[in-house]
């Protein structure tokens, strides 16, 4: 049995997953608008305890104040009447053609500037709705021909608006962080900041890096080929998870958005075991919102969206319930001892030992026998079979 979810679990949903209407590149909706009413009296009623929108899923691109004003009137309403909470908010700079060339790095600096302003105007619903993290996803921050974009300049571009916006929540009092999510590529061939590594990067040259964190999504660091735990273990070594966007990938190609486990399982199972159980004494490691950000596949019709919905939830669960079950196995804890999985916690140095104590320690040199301590085996195999055998519900 699927266990059910809670507004404990702080599970949360993109407006913009359920309310996906599949269209693609090759073919037309498959399904009907979804009213943000609905999604959001529907989230809620699945266990969900957030919802986060970009500007334009609640707001259509371009009407006046009133009318915004309207829709933000009657999606406050059902946040009221369903104790739904908005965690965060995020701003479309990527559907209208204005932003075919980008945003905040446009070569059109009247595109830079409008840009800023849309998402000026979208800090202040954020901070209006009670919203903690501010994602800033840059899919059209990037190009399709090595020369016709100065990188460096880009860079440039990028960094003057984040500092702009960081000051404006100081200055407002807002308080809130921002958070960058990566993706390699799609919609553009190449992406600024294409992975975790590069926006850590990026953020050490902000002028006020301590508000700006990342939003990695599981699909944009497996498109690029990589481990999305050892990304969201980095992240938090950093102090930079903000907040993430929980979704499945199958290998390295377009932007999948599957179903949270639906891609890589045994990834996701490590995941889940260092969100829940890699903080300090087994305890938590992140306690922000889980969000997912998937869509619901163009063969699915609305009952199959609620159960997509329901589907990201329930896998959560279970893999937290098997990531609990492998942590207190014995089988498990004699496996991990072996591999010296804690041993890797201990310094290398000893307490305030000194280099030249260290050059002077024959034993860890000089009397070295280097083919006795090679012949060692670690066992990562057994450990990781304990793990698959957990996953299958095997023990
Ligand atoms: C994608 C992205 C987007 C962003 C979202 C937030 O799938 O390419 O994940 O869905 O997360 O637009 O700005
Ligand atoms: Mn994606
Ligand atoms: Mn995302």
């Amino acid at each position: 049995m699927a266990p059910r979810p809670t507004p404990a679990d702080k599970f949360s949903f993109g407006l913009w997953t359920v309310g996906w209407q599949a269209r693609d590149p090759f073919g037309d909706a498959t399904r009907p608008e979804l009213d943000a009413v609905e999604a959001v009296h529907r989230l809620a009623e699945l266990g969900a305890y957030g919802i986060t929108f970009h500007d334009d899923d609640l707001i259509p691109f371009g009407v006046d104040a009133a009318t915004r004003d309207q829709h933000i009137a009657r999606f406050r309403k059902a946040l009221d009447e369903t104790g739904l909470v908005v965690p965060m908010v995020t701003t479309n700079l990527f559907t209208h053609p204005i932003f075919k060339d980008g945003g905040f790095t446009s070569n059109d600096r009247d595109v830079r500037r409008y840009a800023l302003r849309k998402v000026l105007r979208q800090v202040d619903l954020a901070a209006e709705l009670g919203a903690s993290t501010f994602v800033m996803w840059g899919g059209r921050e990037g190009s399709e021909y090595d020369l016709a974009k100065d990188v460096r300049a880009a860079l440039d571009r990028y960094r003057e608006a984040v500092d702009l916006l960081t000051q404006y929540s100081i200055d407002k009092g807002y308080n809130l962080r921002f958070a960058l999510e990566p993706k390699p590529n799609e919609p553009r061939g190449d992406i600024l900041l294409p992975t975790i590594g590069h926006a850590l990067g990026f953020i050490s040259q902000l002028a006020h890096p301590e508000l700006v964190g990342l939003n990695p999504e599981v699909g944009h660091e497996q498109m690029a080929g990589l481990n999305y735990a050892h990304g969201i273990a980095q992240a938090l070594w950093q102090g930079k998870l903000f907040h993430l966007d929980l979704n499945g990938q199958r290998g390295i190609k377009y932007d999948q958005d599957l179903v949270f486990g639906h891609g890589d399982l045994m990834n996701a199972f490590a995941l889940v075991d260092l969100l829940e159980n890699g903080g300090p004494n087994g305890g938590p490691a992140y306690d922000g919102p889980r969000h997912f950000d998937y869509k619901p596949s163009r063969t699915e019709d609305m009952d199959g969206v609620w159960a997509s919905a329901a589907a990201n939830m329930s896998t959560y669960l279970l893999l937290k319930e098997r990531a609990a079950a492998f942590r207190a196995d014995p089988e498990v804890i004699e496996a991990l001892a072996a591999s010296k999985v804690g041993e890797l916690s201990t310094p290398t140095l000893n307490d305030g030992e000194s280099y030249d104590e260290f050059l002077a320690d024959r034993s860890a040199f000089e009397d070295v026998d280097v083919d006795a301590v090679a012949e060692r085996g670690f066992a990562f195999v057994r450990l990781n079979q304990l793990a698959v055998e957990h996953l299958l519900g095997a023990r």
